[in-house]
């Protein structure tokens, strides 16, 4: 069987773990790597055995796949230049940093045959699957409870920089904003309150939101929380039940009345399993060697993008 060439666009952190799991994929080539520091990329590129390029266009021009692993506002331009190359994309979070590029990039990846995921890997964490599954099998959420925190702006250096985030939504709590549509549906009505704290940018959200289902939830995020566990959190409440994550170590249910609870531990699984890693990039190859639409898709990247917009335009206008 051909293997699938892939190359890497940004050897930081991410694009190294995505290498690192990409490597052990035997239907997977690791092509080409890229990186604005070449020490970077020729550091990851050893470690998997592929070729350090001297441009994003020749990583390209190398692979049939690539990972935009870049910080995020460079994340349109490189996955725009991928998909007209023809190429299969897989593009960190969040797809774009505002919605005219979210929109340049949603029609592109629709306008083509490649396919186009977006790196929301806590759709894949074990803990929000069996979350998620609940749900599909018949507890009816109320309302929620949302939680996501960062300790810090601090690292890797460019997150304390709006011109390179996008804003603070963009980079971490975004994640729960696809999350929320992931498991709620989709969003109706959204209320923002932020305020400005530790960092030149709002940097405190509290956000309430209703869906279309009529279902209701809070969404509050800091970012200089410390990293007290849980710093994120989702509890779900249904009738007579609730449901309780922590982080994405465990997930705990109490249903009737008599006040017992199970939890179910994800403990033992290594990181790269229970944050989903793993199984995004197994969903991401298979829906390239299935010529499948991706299991996260432009639209939920979109999405996910016009949700922070709004708290943002929310904040603005207070
Ligand atoms: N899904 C997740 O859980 C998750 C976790 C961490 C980071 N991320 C996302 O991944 C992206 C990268 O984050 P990170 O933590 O790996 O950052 P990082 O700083 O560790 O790595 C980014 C790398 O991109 C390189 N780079 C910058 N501009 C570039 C360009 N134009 N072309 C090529 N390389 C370039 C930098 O030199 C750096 O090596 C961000 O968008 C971040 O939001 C997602």
């Amino acid at each position: 069987m051909e293997k699938i060439k892939t190359g890497i666009i940004g050897a930081g952190y991410i694009g190294a773990l995505h290498a690192s799991i990409l490597a052990r994929d035997e239907r997977v080539s690791l092509s080409a790597v890229f990186d604005v520091i070449e020490e970077r990329a020729e550091k990851l590129a050893r470690s998997v055995g592929a070729q350090v390029c001297n441009s994003a266009e020749e990583a390209i021009e190398k692979s049939d796949a690539l990972y935009i692993a870049t910080p995020n506002t460079r994340h349109p331009a490189l996955a725009l230049a991928a998909l007209s190359a023809d190429k299969h994309v897989f593009c960190e979070k969040p797809m774009a940093t505002n919605l005219i590029d979210a929109r340049a990039l949603l029609d592109a990846a629709s306008n083509s045959q490649s396919v186009f995921q977006v790196g929301h890997n806590r759709r894949f964490a074990p803990v929000y699957a069996r979350l998620k599954r609940m749900i599909a099998e018949g507890l009816k959420p109320h309302s929620a409870h949302i939680k996501m925190n960062r300790g810090e702006l601090i690292n890797p250096a460019w997150v304390s920089d709006p011109q390179i985030t996008g804003g603070f939504l963009y980079e971490t709590p975004i994640h729960m904003f696809d999350m929320v549509r992931f498991l709620f549906g989709e969003v109706k009505e959204l209320l923002a309150f932020g305020s400005s704290h530790e960092y030149p940018e709002v940097d405190d959200f509290s956000v309430l939101i209703r869906f279309e289902s009529g279902m209701h939830a809070t969404l509050a995020s800091a970012a200089d929380a410390s990293w007290l566990f849980p710093f994120e959190r989702v509890e779900v409440f249904c009738h007579h039940a609730t449901i309780i994550t922590r982080e994405m170590e465990s997930l705990t249910i109490s249903q009737g009345l008599d006040g017992r609870m199970e939890t179910h531990s994800m403990h033992q699984l290594s990181k790269e399993e229970k944050w989903g890693y793993s199984q995004e990039d197994r969903a991401f190859i298979d829906s390239v060697l299935n010529r499948a639409p991706a299991e996260v898709t432009a639209m939920d990247g979109y999405k996910s993008v016009e949700l922070v917009d709004m708290c943002y335009r929310a904040v603005a206008r207070r």
